[in-house]
């Protein structure tokens, strides 16, 4: 059995940018069409035959679902041409981050994946994560989610050098959100509220374009792993833990190993060990530009992709032929 960790690097990295091509490009056939399930569902059948294209043999951690819910890419299905032969790759995936966005042409839908060796990364379930994030450069632990909303954002602030009303903060707007919104506005900070999408709202922390500094409030777990998974690779602090608003999903996490329900779980526990994070925009937002459909047939695509045992990061535009591409 070959491990994983000899080859994570060697082709699984640009490999890993067909797959999310693939499903961004059969995503964009969607945008603006009001219809989100089509949308997702196009982008998940398009991650799948392109991951059973690839030599490997992998698992879904992070997925559509539990297998009774989702018919594929559900966790714990097998994918890839090389099962029980090929490099064990544990994978989280998310065919179409933005299936709202997605629908209404709105900014910042992707196509996102992670891969990991075995064991590489939470089997987070699907409930919400409260989410604290702060792009790279910071000192250990300057952010803390036991803390109260103003301390974090005067740490952040101070090591900075700026005054904490000088800090952005993005927010996902939802009326779950207002407490923490009234806090900001209390100490006055910039307040950038994204519809959705709150991969690229967390990953925009580590770039300095975006203007935002810090992430806050709850949103998926599971694209909370996956936003770890790139902040494992460019740098940045995360704090996520699990919030449940019932039993059940508190058994659905016990389900997957989890024990200490309130736990705070750090970037290297929700992402550890080597792992490649690759993403696609469908539509255009702070980390990628979406599908292109020119003149002639020809699409153009924008990815991003990364390691975290190197840092390297990869800008990838493709230029596709509508009448070729595999979909
Ligand atoms: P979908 O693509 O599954 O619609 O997720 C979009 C998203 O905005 C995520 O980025 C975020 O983590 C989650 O939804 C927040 O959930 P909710 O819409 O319930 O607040």
């Amino acid at each position: 059995m070959v491990q994983a960790s000899s080859i994570l690097d060697r082709f699984l990295v640009l490999e890993m940018v067909r797959v999310t091509e693939a499903a961004a490009i059969a995503a964009s056939r969607l945008v603006g069409r009001g219809d989100e399930k089509a949308a997702d569902a196009a982008a998940v059948e398009a991650m799948r035959r392109a991951f059973n294209r690839m030599y490997m043999d992998g698992t879904v951690v992070i997925g559509e679902g539990e297998r009774d819910e989702a018919p594929m890419l559900y966790i714990g299905e097998k994918v890839g041409k090389a099962i029980g032969t090929g490099p064990r790759i544990d994978i989280a995936l998310d065919p179409l981050e933005g299936t709202t966005i997605t629908a209404k042409a709105g900014a910042n839908a992707l196509s996102v994946l992670a891969i990991s060796e075995e064991g590489g990364l939470l089997n987070a379930p699907d409930v919400y994560m409260d989410k604290l994030a702060v792009g790279p450069g910071y000192p250990p632990d300057v952010i803390d989610l036991e803390k109260s909303v103003r301390d974090n954002v005067e740490a952040v602030a101070a090591h900075k050098g700026v005054e904490p009303g000088d800090i952005m903060v993005c927010v996902l707007d939802r009326p779950r959100h207002e407490k923490l919104i009234a806090q900001l506005r209390a100490i006055g900070c910039g307040i950038m509220l994204i519809a959705d999408g709150d991969v690229a709202g967390v990953i925009a922390t580590t770039n300095p374009e975006t203007t935002i500094d810090m992430y806050m409030g709850s949103g998926g777990a599971p694209e909370g792993v996956l936003a770890c998974a790139a902040l494992r690779c460019v740098g940045g602090q995360f704090k996520g833990r699990l919030l449940f608003r019932n039993e059940d999903e508190k058994q659905r996490a016990r389900k997957w190993g989890i024990t200490d329900l309130d736990r705070v779980y750090d970037l290297k526990e929700l992402a550890k060990g080597d792992c490649i994070f690759a993403a696609t925009g469908v539509t255009d937002g702070s980390l990628l530009a979406g599908v292109k459909r020119l003149p002639g047939g020809r699409l153009t695509t924008q990815s991003v992709v990364m390691r975290a045992s190197t840092g390297t990061v990869r800008w990838i535009k493709g230029e596709h032929r509508a009448d070729r591409v595999d979909n």
